[in-house]
């Protein structure tokens, strides 16, 4: 990045504009907080739906605590722990923080990322910065400048901050308090798991109820497919035969797919499935995780027109993996 990079990505924010910025998970795509048609430019830039709110990136945990209408004990453990990185906290919201964020819900989401440029884009701004992954409504995420640059069709300024080291989403954790427990209910997972968080909290006898997300509301983003690469992927889990069944399954089955699931458009073939592109993992789940949106994007190119996964469950062991695999359920148009 240069000094005019930066010079250029602060004067677009100050005119309504949004920028592609770096952060350790994916690239977010950035307007100001205090800018509402910045905030709208996001959502029609990305063709994503109002209902889905943004995630409001800050420099530090006092610009955390002035969006937020209560401030918890979890929550400043938890910051303080994990912050700068990848965990998003859902908190009741101020009254001051726009409904064009949160959707017109009563809680705002907040991370402090961990990337230098982030940091400094966000300090100079002087103000907080909503950002969703910088990609089009139900595709992949960018983990570089130049994915941004192709989603958008080179219409976004995007500055380049290398690839990112984390390379999936940030855990995204509700936490709130009634009557003297926390209460946490995980909306998204990430790098960061229940067990680091379930941990951290007991060590400071914190007293703590899991619930599982319940309705719609409280977590728009769940939806079923999501982060599609160009062509089908399909995952494989079950399936006994070898990669020309799976492609001639595929095949049987994938014409029967409605067209799009909660607006979101299945990658279906138009004609039959002739090449399948492969996709592996390193040994390693953070390797894998920070590679695989790149990957599901290389094999999308490489004239192949379908991608298998072959699950391995014995690679996949643990709750490092989870994220990772959550990512490719949904980014699958079939499950075999
Ligand atoms: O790692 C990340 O979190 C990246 C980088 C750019 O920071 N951002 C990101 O944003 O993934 P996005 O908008 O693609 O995903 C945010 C998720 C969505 O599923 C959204 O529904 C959920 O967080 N979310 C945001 N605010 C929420 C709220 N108030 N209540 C429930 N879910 C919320
Ligand atoms: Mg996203």
């Amino acid at each position: 990045m240069t000094p005019a990079d930066l010079k250029k990505a602060l004067d677009l924010l100050a005119h309504d504009g949004v920028v592609g910025m770096p952060t350790e998970t994916v690239y977010g795509l950035a307007a100001r907080i205090d800018r509402p048609e910045g905030l709208r430019r996001i959502f029609t830039t990305k063709e994503r739906p109002f209902f889905d709110p943004l995630i409001v990136h800050v420099a530090n945990v006092s610009q955390a605590r002035a969006l937020a209408k209560e401030w918890p004990k979890a929550a400043e453990i938890l910051t303080r722990a994990f912050w700068p990185g990848p965990l998003t906290l859902i908190l009741n919201k101020a009254d001051s923080v726009n409904p064009l964020i949160t959707s017109g819900l009563e809680t705002v989401g907040i991370r402090q990322p961990d990337h230098p440029i982030a940091l400094e884009l966000i300090r100079q701004a002087s103000v907080p910065l909503a950002a969703p992954s910088a990609n089009r409504f139900g595709h992949t995420s960018p983990t570089t400048a130049s994915h941004v640059q192709e989603e958008f069709r080179g219409q976004v300024h995007v500055i380049d901050g290398g690839p990112c080291q984390v390379g999936i989403e940030s855990t995204v954790l509700r936490v709130c308090e009634e009557r003297g427990t926390t209460v946490l209910t995980l909306l998204r997972k990430g790098a960061i798991t229940l067990e680091h968080i379930r941990k951290l909290l007991t060590s400071y006898n914190i007293t703590l109820r899991f619930e599982e997300p319940t309705d719609r509301k409280q977590a728009p983003g769940q939806l079923k497919h999501h982060y599609m690469p160009d062509i089908p992927l399909i995952f494989v889990e079950d399936f006994k035969g070898d990669n020309d069944g799976v492609t001639a399954e595929a095949n049987r089955r994938l014409h029967e797919l409605p067209d799009d699931i909660e607006g979101v458009k299945i990658r279906k073939p138009t004609r039959p499935l002739a090449k399948a592109a492969f996709l592996n993992f390193q040994k390693d789940p953070i390797m894998a995780a920070r590679e695989l949106y790149s990957q599901l994007r290389d094999l999308s190119a490489t004239g192949a027109d379908h991608i298998i996964y072959r699950h391995d469950p014995v690679l996949c062991q643990g709750e490092a993996w989870e994220g990772l695999l959550d990512r490719l359920h949904k980014a699958s148009s079939l499950r075999l």
